[in-house]
């Protein structure tokens, strides 16, 4: 039984988002995120500008974190940060932080896998939110990963299916752009989609074997739709958005729930989590819901601010490795690619 309350400091770099957050024990006092804008000109995120915004956000949004969980940085009792995988210089910028400032209060250090905190988010403590219990699917959606993984215990997951190329969140963003929307732009995909016809146009699904996905065909074939259609008329993007957008984001939900769909058939769990920047999609998190009657299954999906990349996904999993006692020296190293 822990009695003292356990407080933690987490870190999350791993892109284009300084975040930090406060939990105590698995509640959540505080979750700060500083978005970057400044990739939105470029159409994606450039690594060396992420790595300076990092170092310019860094300070400021720890700072707020802990006067906004009401925390003196002495109370703390470990802090946890994003180990990977990532970009290598915006991890550093995360992951020295966390190593001096864990140095300097001579507490615990605590290395959080980025995927393992998206899996993981949904044992924040939250009211109204049901936590899984082990073993549960995890389908992870983001702009990196596209993966189905069976998660028996904190630290015991196994991938059984996962992308060939592109990511699933890669294939709103790549689409968005042969549409002339701005990065990233999934969340805008969605939010024409649910003004449009899903039905309205058809896209070829591609054919993976078993738990596996594929999304880089699915691009090629909007992009030649819209070429074809726009040699017809060079207006049809403008006249039809809501109904492009919506039959591309019901693709892509089709694509994912016949995977999840053969994952319960092959391992007989009925407990599906989603997790990663994607699962903020309407589309997704209404067909997931849907499927609760549909096919008997018990969904967990959640709570909006912690889809996109958080610190306090981070947190949980520090929480978790805090009691187990894994906690790491100054000279653990960032890893970029490192697996589940
Ligand atoms: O997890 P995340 O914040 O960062 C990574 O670890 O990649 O995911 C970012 C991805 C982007 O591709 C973004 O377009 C996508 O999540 N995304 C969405 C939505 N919100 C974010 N995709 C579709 N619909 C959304 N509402
Ligand atoms: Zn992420």
């Amino acid at each position: 039984m822990q009695n003292k309350p356990v407080f933690i400091l987490a870190i999350e770099s791993s892109c284009d988002d300084t975040a930090a957050a406060v939990l105590k024990n698995d509640i959540v006092l505080s979750n700060v995120v500083a978005n970057q804008l400044i990739h939105n000109q470029f159409g994606g995120v450039v690594p060396e500008l992420a790595s300076r915004a990092h170092q310019q956000n860094i300070v400021p949004v720890i700072d707020a974190a802990l006067k906004k969980a009401n925390i003196k940085i002495e109370q703390l009792s470990a802090i946890a940060f994003t180990q990977g995988p990532g970009l290598m210089g915006s991890l550093l910028v995360g992951s020295s932080f966390a190593k001096s400032l864990a140095l300097a209060l001579k507490i615990p250090l605590i290395a959080v896998n980025h995927m393992q905190a998206h899996v993981l988010a949904h044992f924040i403590a939250e009211e109204n939110f049901q936590k899984p219990t082990f073993p549960f699917l995890a389908l992870t959606i983001s702009g990196g990963h596209t993966e189905i993984v069976v998660v028996k215990d904190f630290f015991d997951m196994e991938i059984i299916g996962q992308t060939t190329d592109d990511a699933v969140g890669e294939a709103f963003d790549k689409s968005a752009k042969i549409l002339g929307l701005s990065y990233p732009g999934g969340p805008l995909i969605d939010q024409y989609a649910q003004l449009g016809n899903p039905k309205a146009f058809a896209f070829t699904k591609p054919k993976v074997p078993d738990l596996d996905f594929s999304f880089s065909g699915l691009k090629t074939a909007i992009l030649y739709f819209i070429q074809r259609k726009q040699s017809e008329n060079p207006n049809f993007i403008d006249e039809n958005l809501n109904d492009i957008c919506a039959s591309i984001q019901n693709t892509i939900i089709e694509i994912l729930m016949e995977k999840l769909k053969l994952a319960v058939l092959k391992t007989g769990i009925l407990q599906i989590a989603i997790g990663g920047g994607v699962s903020a999609n309407s589309g997704i998190r209404k067909t997931l819901k849907e499927a609760e009657k549909k096919y008997g299954w018990t969904t967990f999906i959640p709570k909006f601010e912690y889809t996109t990349d958080n610190a306090a996904m981070i947190g949980i999993v520090g929480y978790q490795k805090y009691l187990a006692q894994k906690f790491e020296t100054s000279n653990v190293v960032s890893n970029p690619r490192i697996k589940f």
